[in-house]
């Protein structure tokens, strides 16, 4: 019995072991051929795939500056209008199983694609490449995520100034309450760190991708596939608490003042962040002005680059 305990005991150590020490060479080469990789777009809340001031418009920045290459401007479900519900009131779990069906059924995409998330389309696109590795995604993009979620919601992008009061009071009396979970997204990646039990409990998306209440081993390899994750933090962000979420960061447990290091927290572990740290792969850029405010200059400068390495 000592033995087997002492058996057990030598094999995880070895497994931390190899942990440390990562493999940092990507498993599949196939497409560096010198072509430029599609480019998968996720719309934040209270916008929708295709409005021409928003993603149409990136779209055809991105077409421009790389040579036409393909970009699809994911719609979720089958009109605009659903679309833009699905940001506020279609459970992110539906919403990820839908766009892993969608990419894996393009054709374009198949040998790999890089991926931009515009808000709560950042953590959605993580899901992806956490729960659906095939096609692979290369480089994720994530503009102004909360990967850590979020705790405040002070504005709600385009809706009524009374639909935002009410999902605010929602947020912060019943986020936590099973019919609130089913029915409104930004629920899902509600972490109240007064409460961390009851987010690791009940919080039924978020809590899942970042492995807070069971390590699922195969969240941390799939993320590791990635060449590149970029976290894009707003500076003076109004709409994201804290923003520092925007970076993988969040409150240290039990209050919300102070800032726990991202190295410091467990999700850095949890599901691989160190390893993928190790192996240089994580990118933290900011940017001055609220949630979303990028100028085109700064999308070709900055952002344009990720998209045409092609090695
Ligand atoms: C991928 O690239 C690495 C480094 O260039 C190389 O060692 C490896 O053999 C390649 N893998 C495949 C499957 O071609
Ligand atoms: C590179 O690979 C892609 C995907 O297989 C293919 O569509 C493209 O034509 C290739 N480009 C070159 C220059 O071989
Ligand atoms: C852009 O695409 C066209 C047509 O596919 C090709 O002839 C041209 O060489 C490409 N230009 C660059 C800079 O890659
Ligand atoms: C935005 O935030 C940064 C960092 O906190 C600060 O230095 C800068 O002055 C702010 N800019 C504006 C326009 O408020
Ligand atoms: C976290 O990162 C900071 C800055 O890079 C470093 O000073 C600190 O020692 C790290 N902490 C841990 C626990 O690795």
């Amino acid at each position: 019995m000592f033995l087997l305990l002492y058996a057990a005991y030598f094999v995880s150590f070895l497994q931390l072991g190899q942990a440390t020490y990562p493999d940092c060479h990507d498993s599949d080469n196939r497409s560096s051929n010198g072509t430029v990789l599609p480019v998968v777009l996720w719309h934040g809340m209270g916008d929708t795939c295709c409005f021409p001031f928003s993603m149409g418009s990136i779209k055809k920045l991105i077409e421009e500056h790389t040579n036409g290459t393909y970009v699809r401007s994911l719609e979720i479900g089958a009109n605009i209008v659903l679309d833009y519900e699905s940001g506020f009131f279609i459970h992110p779990n539906k919403q990820v199983d839908y766009v892993c069906k969608q990419l894996a059924e393009d054709e374009k995409l198949a040998n790999g694609y890089n991926a931009i998330g515009f808000s709560q389309g950042g953590q959605f696109l993580r899901a992806v490449a956490q729960r659906c590795p095939n096609p692979p995604m290369r480089v994720l993009i994530s503009l102004g995520g909360q990967h850590q979620g979020i705790y405040g919601l002070p504005k709600c992008p385009t809706l009524s100034v009374s639909s935002c009061e009410y999902i605010t009071k929602l947020l912060n009396y019943a986020a936590y309450e099973d019919w609130v979970q089913n029915e409104l997204v930004q629920a899902t990646y509600w972490h109240d760190p007064l409460h961390e039990n009851s987010y690791r409990l009940k919080s039924s998306f978020l809590a899942d991708i970042n492995n807070e209440l069971y390590i699922n081993e195969r969240y941390a390899e799939n993320l590791m596939k990635l060449r590149k994750f970029v976290m894009v933090k707003f500076l003076n962000d109004t709409i994201v608490q804290p923003k520092e979420s925007q970076w993988f960061e969040f409150y240290a447990p039990g209050q919300d003042k102070h800032i726990l290091p991202l190295n410091e927290s467990k999700v850095f572990k949890n599901i691989g962040l160190e390893q993928m740290h190790i192996c240089k792969k994580l990118h933290f850029l900011s940017v001055e002005g609220d949630h979303l405010a990028i100028s085109k200059e700064w999308f070709v400068k900055e952002l344009v680059p990720l998209l045409l390495e092609t090695y």
